[in-house]
């Protein structure tokens, strides 16, 4: 009987253990965690992303995006960096990534890094460096990002078509997703928020000028004033040209993504159904200019996604070209 109860004791304790051990992953992150390994790891992104920064602004706004495209598929494991291979179509190539940016910066970053401390700083904490960076140079908020992320060896273009929010998606969607990654309603309307910097392609949303239901028709949600200007932009079919989504401020961090929306003038569907949900439409409505408020809930917002599905400790490795496992 007695043994029986040690057993029970035992076994209690490695059922707590794991529980520890699967939450301790993102526990596992930390703020200066290269502070003894890699002292300059965070300047020399900082450096690099400037560098190209200084060159041309719209280098931050794919960084972003980076970042979280990385976090929404297997967690932020570098994986979104990872080149297909003969037998593996990687995320990198699946159809809502075909737009993504910004990989020379993570690769000029690894290079820097890899002379400084070779086998040391992960993919993953680059791009989750470089999104805060690209931020604050566009004089948004800045942030203490938790480092200690390591690279994952998986990358599969089917996950990232299942796991990325499609821009015609409606707002039950958008929270179920949101929520399937730990992420709340209302991270979802300040995430939102990254769409105040950046560009996108005329066919991320020009149904909604030409055929929203396939019956020739315009999106409801769209204002009928932005129509005229936006057609004049994107012709039906058009794949290739490009459109700012924040009109005259797409390489500045503000508030006027919320204004945009709030206008009924948010470029995407998506955008547009964070009017459709009472908490999301109450941060739209309450941070029209409210740029303190709105800086300080994206950092915290960002934190929490960086540590979406992270691998710590011995699982994962540390890469030594981004875009290749060792
Ligand atoms: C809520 C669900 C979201 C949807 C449906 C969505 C969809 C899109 C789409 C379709 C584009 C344009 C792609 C193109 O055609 O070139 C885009 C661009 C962008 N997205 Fe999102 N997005 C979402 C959330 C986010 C989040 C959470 C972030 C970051 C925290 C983000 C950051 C960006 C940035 C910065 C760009 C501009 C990229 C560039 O200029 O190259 N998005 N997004």
């Amino acid at each position: 009987m007695a043994l029986k109860h040690q057993m029970v004791v035992f076994l209690l304790h490695m059922a707590l253990l794991s529980v520890v051990f699967e939450t301790g992953n993102a526990a596992g992150l930390k703020v200066g965690f290269y502070q003894k390994t890699c002292p300059k790891a965070e300047s020399i992104v900082r450096q690099t992303v400037g560098g190209y920064f200084a060159k041309d602004p719209t280098v931050s706004a794919p960084l972003l995006r980076l970042h979280f495209h990385d976090c929404f598929v297997r967690g932020c494991d570098g994986s979104v960096l990872l080149n297909s291979t003969a037998d593996n179509v990687a995320e990198k190539d699946a159809a809502p990534n075909m737009s993504l940016d910004g990989f020379f910066v993570i690769d000029a970053a690894k290079a820097a890094l890899e002379q400084a401390c070779p086998g040391v700083v992960s993919c993953a904490d680059i791009v989750a460096l470089a999104a805060r960076d690209a931020v604050s140079l566009s004089q948004g908020p800045s942030w203490q990002v938790k480092t200690g992320r390591r690279d994952g060896r998986v990358s599969s273009a089917a996950e990232a078509v299942a796991n990325l929010p499609s821009s015609f998606a409606e707002i039950s969607t958008l929270k179920a997703q949101f929520a399937g990654k730990g992420l709340s309603t209302k991270d979802l309307a300040v995430l939102s928020g990254a769409h105040t910097i950046g560009n996108s392609h005329c066919n991320s949303f020009s149904n909604r000028l030409y055929n929203y239901t396939g019956k020739g028709d315009v999106d409801p949600l769209l204002n009928p004033k932005r129509i005229p200007e936006l057609r004049a932009q994107c012709k039906p079919g058009d794949a290739t040209t490009v459109v700012e989504m924040d009109p005259g401020s797409a390489t500045t961090f503000d508030t006027h993504y919320y204004q945009q929306v709030a206008a009924g003038n948010g470029l995407f569907h998506s955008d547009a159904a964070l009017l459709r949900d009472p908490l999301t439409k109450k941060y739209v409505y309450q941070h029209v200019g409210a740029t303190a408020s709105f800086f300080r809930d994206f950092g915290v917002s960002m934190v929490k996604m960086g540590m979406t599905g992270v691998l710590t400790g011995t699982h994962g490795e540390i890469r030594k070209n981004c875009a290749l496992v060792n």
